[in-house]
């Protein structure tokens, strides 16, 4: 994992506690490079690392955790790291799309059936919480829940009992849960489609994944991963890019975000005969890219942004989110740095706290 660890402040005076810990960590780490194989969260940017470095201390906690980001941000992966880091890591991990489950099958899918629930009901059924007992359930597109599986997932949350389809009593269930969506969440609450206190209940510790293109210094970092990993598993030649085309990957704004930027790169190897990849090699999806549809003004516009972006948080890495010492060393006004800081919703907080950093 490219994130550090964080080790316990308590430890001092007490080395043997420390290595007890380490060696834990050390375990953990192991099964999760083994589960999740080669797909490790890449990704150095601050944004991203912010979100990163929760996980240790959410994995050794048992508390519901929601995922936010686009699509291709990477929830699922977290939420795997988070499942192998914990103490569920040998129990199963069980990954469900809420939203690609007809409504009126999901209440029956999470809690399963009893017989005769209903017509053509002739056996019972468990659902996908008893699938994941003791291990962790993975809800995504949580939004997309019909309102009252909503009600019974709260309650479940709050009592760890849930009552199965045409079933009277109650059952125990011993289950994580982890919940993401790529919505606007509060959108959702507003109209409607979301309960408040479900989102309330699900959101105790939130991780927002940043979307790719806020996340500029990565995609360098990611399409070398992906290259290697591919060109690898495919027996390709392909080692390198060249500078104009790694200048092509870092403009381009990334609406898959790194699943899109992975299925990209998988693409240039198969066809890649030379140990070099060229510009003209790397293709984007769909017809046009969007170097092509963006005007001059829109594309310097873009470049801009994200060089300023990537230009203060590496100031504010550097200066420990001192804003006075960063707009020293930028040679600009406090008063325009704050500007700049607002202006790319620049959380300057995240940068103050040391032992993440
Ligand atoms: N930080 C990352 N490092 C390496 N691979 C990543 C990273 N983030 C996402 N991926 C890859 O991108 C793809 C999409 O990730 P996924 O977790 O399914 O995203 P989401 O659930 O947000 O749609 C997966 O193939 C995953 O392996
Ligand atoms: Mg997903």
């Amino acid at each position: 994992m490219e994130q550090r660890e964080v080790l316990p402040l308590e430890s001092d005076g007490n080395g043997q506690r420390l290595v007890d810990q380490v060696c834990r960590e050390e375990k953990t780490r192991q099964a999760l490079t083994e589960k999740l194989g080669l797909q490790q969260l890449i990704g150095k940017s601050p944004a991203f690392t912010a979100e990163i470095n929760k996980i240790p201390i959410l994995a050794k906690s048992d508390i519901s955790v929601l995922i936010s980001g686009e699509t291709g941000t990477g929830k699922e992966m977290v939420a795997r790291a988070i499942h192998y880091l914990s103490e569920r890591a040998d129990k199963p991990f069980v990954p469900v799309n809420c939203g690609a489950i007809p409504v009126e099958l999901l209440e029956n899918e999470l809690f399963g059936h009893d017989r005769g629930a209903f017509t053509g009901a002739s056996g019972s059924r468990s659902g996908v919480i008893q699938e994941a007992e003791k291990g962790t359930l993975f809800l995504d597109e949580v939004d997309s829940l019909p309102l009252l599986a909503q009600v019974k997932l709260l309650r479940f949350l709050q009592d760890k009992e849930y009552r199965p389809l045409g079933c009277t009593k109650a059952i125990k269930g011993d289950v994580r849960i982890i919940a993401a969506s790529n919505a606007d969440l509060e959108n959702a609450i507003a109209a409607g489609t979301l309960r408040r206190d479900l989102y309330y209940r699900l959101n105790v510790i939130p991780i927002a994944l940043p979307p790719l293109r806020h996340r500029a210094g990565d995609i360098i970092l990611l399409a070398h991963h992906f290259l290697n990993q591919k060109a690898a598993r495919l027996n390709s030649p392909a080692v390198d890019f060249s500078p104009e085309a790694e200048r092509k990957l870092m403009l381009y704004h990334w609406p898959g975000n790194v699943r899109e930027l992975e299925h990209v790169i998988e693409r240039v190897v198969v066809l890649c005969t030379q140990k070099t990849i060229q510009e003209d090699q790397i293709k984007f999806s769909g017809e046009i890219n969007q170097l092509d549809q963006l005007s001059f003004q829109e594309m310097k516009a873009n470049v801009i942004s994200q060089f300023e972006t990537n230009y203060i948080q590496n100031l504010l890495v550097a200066y420990r989110g001192n804003i006075t010492r960063a707009a020293q060393a930028a040679n600009k006004e406090r008063r325009t740095f704050w500007q700049l800081i607002r202006k790319h919703k620049i959380d300057v907080q995240q940068f103050k706290v040391t032992e993440f950093q």
